[in-house]
């Protein structure tokens, strides 16, 4: 975890028990519901690479994270009974070749009972003997079957504490705003890295040294992409290579704090001009939607508004010949704008239970033509989700468009060929909801950034 300024410090101490108190209820009720008593959470393992003796760099599992903010604990379980204090049973091997995880310290841990065990079996002894009412949540180790529990990985117990994942506490805010306020940071110093004429790789150099974080510490892979690359959405090239005409910079880059995901994405042209003027559409377009974000709102009518309003874009930008209503309704609109308008966000980037109707069975659909959007809900007040509406100048959909006898003539050509150089364009912010509107997190994370205060 990356330093604790004062301030999130005293926050996270006085938040924290509220929040534990919190899970600790929310999961008695769902492990009542579905028939156990008690729960135990796996970390996971480190895997090993084929015919090797290291590992691939160990993520902790989500389910586990949600308990303690430990993201480096292979091996290491959290057992929770309701009405007890929950027990962090953490692997601690004897081992000379690699340093044992230490006993943590921190805001959290006086709330927990920390056991340190060497192996599976102390861990398991320091387990009650009966596990036969008890849910587990996962990896199916060979130890596991032993350990008898009533069900490995549960389905609607699972389901149900995915759901109310949604809703985040003032701890988990208070890590966000901070998980904010470092990806801030890493952008500003590769804004200034791009301007003065690095390399993706450079670039991303700059990111990671700025936030703090190793790579394997980041939310996700950044998206640091040059020109053209704009328009490959998960770009994962980092080349070393800075191009020979240097036009945009498109980063979509986050940061993790105490477990917690921030999910940013800026577009920067390189000269004035058409794609900076382009840019700064979309910019006021994105603050436009985000006004629009408070709780009582449908996330499908956020996607089918963002669409209406690209399509207008389109239109007054002179990239189609027809007109804005006519864009959304032919499709026009998903060629420049193929993903959806945004997600959860929380332990994963792509947080769970976007699509739940409830913490039970059944799914909220996506509206049809719109495959790729990750969140059907209603939102509600603590539910943190990304703005990120975006064009995209992308190869393949432009060929099958100019294929397509009738989407062919309402493009632009002369234009959109002008502009695939760029790439694309994606504004991305983190947004807490409110029942008034929503805390750009993401935006008070740049201002106090730019101030100096992050
Ligand atoms: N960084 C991935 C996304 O924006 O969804
Ligand atoms: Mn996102
Ligand atoms: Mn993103």
């Amino acid at each position: 975890m990356s330093d604790i300024e004062p301030g999130p410090a005293e926050e996270l101490e006085e938040s924290f028990g509220a929040h534990l108190a919190a899970l600790c209820d929310r999961t008695g009720r769902a492990l009542t519901a579905c028939g156990f008593t008690g729960l135990l959470v796996h970390s996971g393992s480190a895997l090993t690479v084929f015919e090797d003796d290291r590992t691939y760099p160990f993520v902790a599992h989500a389910p586990f994270k949600v308990w303690v903010p430990l993201p480096d604990a292979p091996d290491s379980y959290v057992w929770f009974e309701p009405g007890s204090r929950p027990k962090l049973i953490l692997h601690q091997p004897r081992d000379y070749w690699y340093k044992p995880a230490g006993l943590p310290r921190g805001y959290w841990v006086r709330h927990f009972d920390v056991l340190p065990v060497a192996d599976a079996a102390a861990a398991r002894a320091a387990l009650p003997r009966d596990l036969s009412r008890a849910a587990y949540i996962g990896d199916a180790t060979p130890d596991i079957g032993a350990w008898g529990p009533a069900a490995v990985n549960p389905r609607t117990l699972m389901r149900t504490l995915d759901y109310d994942r949604a809703v985040k506490s003032s701890y988990e805010l208070v890590c966000m705003r901070a998980a904010n306020r470092l990806g801030a940071r890493g952008h500003l110093a590769a804004t200034r890295a791009f301007e003065a004429g690095a390399s993706e790789f450079e670039i991303e150099l700059e990111f990671i040294a700025a936030c703090g974080l190793r790579e394997q510490e980041l939310p996700y892979n950044p998206i640091i992409a040059l020109n053209e690359g704009g328009a490959v959405l998960h770009y994962q090239v980092l080349d070393r290579h800075p191009p020979r005409e240097r036009h945009s910079l498109l980063i979509d880059a986050g940061a993790e704090f105490a477990g917690y995901a921030s999910d940013i994405t800026r577009t920067h042209s390189y000269r004035d001009g058409d794609f900076r003027a382009l840019i700064a559409r979309m910019e006021e377009l994105q603050q436009r939607l985000c006004t629009g974000v408070r709780a009582g709102v449908d996330w499908r009518d956020v996607q089918l508004e963002a669409h209406a309003q690209i399509g207008r874009l389109l239109r007054e930008a002179d990239l189609v010949r027809c007109g804005a209503e006519e864009a959304v309704a032919t499709g026009l609109t998903r060629v420049f704008l193929p993903h959806g308008i945004g997600h959860l966000l929380g332990i994963e980037v792509h947080d769970v239970g976007g699509f739940m109707k409830a913490r039970g069975d059944g799914d909220i659909p996506r509206p049809e033509g719109h495959p790729y959007l990750r969140l059907t809900r209603v939102l509600e007040p603590g539910f943190v989700v990304t703005m990120e509406p975006g064009i995209y100048f992308i190869p393949q959909l432009l060929e099958a468009a100019r294929a397509d006898g009738t989407q062919a003539g309402r493009i632009n050509w002369p234009r959109v060929t002008e502009l695939m150089k760029f790439g694309g364009i994606r504004i991305e912010d983190d947004l807490a909801v409110t029942a008034a509107g929503c805390e750009n997190l993401t935006r008070d994370a740049f201002r106090a950034a730019a101030a100096g205060h992050a």
